[in-house]
């Protein structure tokens, strides 16, 4: 393979680089560093089948010139993170759906296929436990930046499904859960390294909210290898996939795990979401996946769980120097 990795500096590409790059698969990596950092790739830097490209998914030439270089894209720039979206809605709608057009029109000029990196929050406030990739979306108004990830989302898999359906393009829509593990940074919002890093610090846990929202974290070496299985798979085109893993977990029960597995006393503060997040934000009581079909098309199962996923995040931001540096 000769894969376009879009966000490849990021923590889900550079992991899916290393993969690639392990089975003996050729990497352009391109990334902007908006979220993602060089330090990502630091272990295979000097590979030489990688190369990074510093440059945006809104280059549309750049976009263009990759394309024709490579048989496969993964899609995974974007713009991430509950505060990176409350502070620059505009840009991250413009990179959300402009950039995924981008992809999408030179995946279809040079026949390249292509896997879109979506996610559940397509499915907003939709309660149902097992969540199947044909069920409703429930979402908020459209002028709360909250919702305006998702609707860019949804916008990137209708026009995926188009060029699926009436140009042909051989194309994956992979709806990503909450995917986590080393790398992850906590910096844009993201639950489990902010409370590792904080349970380190000896800070108190911060719960946003009642803390009963259940959440269902996928350890990302479970995930990288099933984008590239989908991505080779001819029945996935044209389809979204759900990726993630169902063991549930409370918010709140997720920093006593914290707190247990690392020894600290830091104890646990809750705020209002209006506190932690800002006005316009909402939470969603339940996020739980149905797999069924990612299972029917690879055999996808994921293998670790979430006292892995904590033991692997905890034993990454111990290491000196890292717990601040990757925050
Ligand atoms: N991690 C999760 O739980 C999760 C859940 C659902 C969906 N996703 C999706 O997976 C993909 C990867 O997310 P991640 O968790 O690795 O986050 P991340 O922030 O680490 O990765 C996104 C990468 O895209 C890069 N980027 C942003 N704008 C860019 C631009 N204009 N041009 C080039 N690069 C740009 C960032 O610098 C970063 O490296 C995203 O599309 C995200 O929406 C992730």
């Amino acid at each position: 393979m000769k894969a376009l990795i879009t966000g490849g500096a990021g923590f889900i590409g550079s992991h899916l680089a290393e993969y690639l790059l392990a089975g003996g698969h050729d990497v352009i990596a391109l990334d902007n560093l908006a979220t993602g950092s060089l330090d990502n790739l630091s272990a295979v830097s000097d590979h030489p089948r990688l190369r990074y490209i510093s440059g945006s998914v809104l280059d549309e030439d750049l976009v263009d010139t990759l394309a024709s270089q490579v048989d496969t894209i993964f899609h995974l720039a974007a713009a991430v993170g509950s505060f990176v979206i409350r502070d620059r809605t505009l840009a991250s709608l413009r990179t959300n759906i402009h950039g995924t057009e981008h992809v999408l029109a030179a995946a279809h000029r040079h026949q390249v296929r292509v896997l879109i990196a979506s996610s559940s929050e397509i499915y907003g406030k939709n309660t149902k436990i097992g969540l199947r990739e044909d069920d409703d979306r429930v979402i908020g108004s459209p002028l709360l930046h909250r919702w305006s990830y998702s609707e860019a989302k949804a916008v990137d898999e209708s026009l995926t499904r188009a060029y699926v359906t009436e140009l042909d393009l051989r194309a994956v829509i992979v709806r990503l859960f909450n995917t986590v593990g080393p790398r992850q940074s906590g910096r844009y919002g993201m639950v489990i390294p902010r409370f590792v890093t904080q349970a380190l610090a000896g800070e108190p846990l911060t719960v946003f909210g009642t803390g009963e929202q259940v959440r269902c974290f996928c350890h990302v070496l479970d995930v990288v290898p099933a984008l590239v299985a989908l991505v080779e798979h001819p029945e996935a085109y044209g389809t979204a996939v759900n990726v993630g893993s169902s063991e549930q977990v409370s918010i709140r029960e997720l920093a006593d795990r914290v707190l247990a597995l690392t020894g600290s006393a830091s104890g646990i503060v809750q705020m209002s979401y209006e506190e932690g997040i800002g006005p316009g934000y909402e939470d969603l009581q339940r996020r739980v996946p149905d797999c069924s079909r990612a299972h029917e098309l690879i055999g996808f199962r994921p293998t670790r769980t979430l006292d892995d996923i904590l033991r692997s995040v905890i034993a990454e931001r111990s290491r000196p120097g890292l717990a601040t540096a990757v925050s």
